[in-house]
């Protein structure tokens, strides 16, 4: 004789499906919170990513999850919610010709501004800064390729919607498998390599961290918690997943903070071709806002 043998409860609701009306819900809940337009092909990365929640809150279905996430209860499970969704892949250097053109053209049109301003100020934005890898590599960059850096006064905003890789960012600690493709003068020099529990490691040098302010900042917040004009703002590889009247407004808003000739940076597959005339095209992916577009009025200012 054999018994049945009871099933532990995560096998069981690993199992569960996500039916088309619960995948609209959930469609239509991320969409007005963060501006990510779900399509269909990514149905079976929601269901594996959302089946963790339903498992770490033991629930039996997808609708449950949904009216948890909709009761006020479940206020807090939206941060988990948001981070499970978000797709965080970066890397230090990714997209290395940015890099280049920051130190090589940006930073000269910098000090050439010094002798007709006499200030040395440079504001960035790494807006959808995931793990910290973009800010760092311009932090970094920028140390490296401003001689007299003590005499500048240089700061980097990093934000993003997702508070679990926020926290990994602001640490700047990585295993050391990711940073094995940077140059070795400039891992030596800006990072410290970890000893005893903590082999293995690496931790971005105080030096560094120390440019940078990390801070939750949801995109489609409206007005957001900023009240500076920036030099530069990279924003690579997140309004891919925006829909074009998304990414529209959200381009018009930019172009609101930013400096007149300031620059703006998008991810390799992303262009703001037929959507945007406040910005010259440089390079690929490069932009300029042209100049006497923005307002002179601080988009704080108007809230
Ligand atoms: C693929 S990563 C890109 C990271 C980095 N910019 C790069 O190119 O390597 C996209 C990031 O955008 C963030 N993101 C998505 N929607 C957002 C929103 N509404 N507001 C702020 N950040 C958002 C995600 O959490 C994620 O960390």
């Amino acid at each position: 004789m054999y018994g049945t043998i009871a099933r532990p409860a995560s096998q069981v609701l690993s199992e569960v499906t996500i039916t088309d009306q619960e995948f609209r819900l959930f469609q239509n809940l991320i969409k007005a919170h963060t501006g990510i337009a779900l399509s269909e092909h990514k149905r079976n990365l929601v269901c594996s990513r959302l089946g963790k929640r339903l498992r770490a809150l033991s629930l039996p279905s997808f609708r449950k999850y949904y009216d948890y996430l909709r009761d006020e209860a479940g206020q807090t499970e939206l941060e988990h919610f948001v981070n499970a969704i978000t797709t965080n892949k970066t890397d230090f250097y990714r997209e290395k010709a940015h890099f280049d053109f920051l130190e090589q053209e940006m930073v000269s049109a910098w000090k050439a501004r010094v002798v007709r301003t006499g200030k040395r100020q440079i504001r960035i934005w790494s807006a959808g800064c995931s793990s910290g890898e973009e800010p760092y590599t311009i932090a970094i960059t920028l140390r490296n390729a401003i001689e007299n850096f003590s005499a500048w006064d240089v700061r980097i905003l990093a934000s993003d919607i997702d508070t679990e890789v926020l926290d990994r960012a602001a640490q700047g600690v990585y295993p050391t498998e990711r940073v094995a493709d940077i140059p070795k003068p400039i891992l030596e020099r800006y990072f410290l390599r970890g000893t005893g529990s903590r082999a293995g490691f690496v931790q971005v040098a105080p030096e560094i961290r120390d440019l940078i302010t990390f801070r939750q900042i949801n995109l489609q917040w409206d007005p957001w918690p900023v009240r500076t004009f920036f030099d530069c703002i990279f924003c690579r590889n997140v309004i891919i997943y925006f829909d074009k009247p998304t990414q529209r407004r959200l381009m018009e808003r930019f172009a609101a903070y930013l400096k007149d000739d300031a620059y703006l940076f998008l991810g390799h597959s992303e262009s703001l071709y037929g959507m945007s005339d406040e910005f010259t095209l440089l390079r690929n992916t490069i932009y300029r806002k042209r100049e006497g577009k923005g307002s002179a009025t601080p988009p704080w200012a108007t809230k």
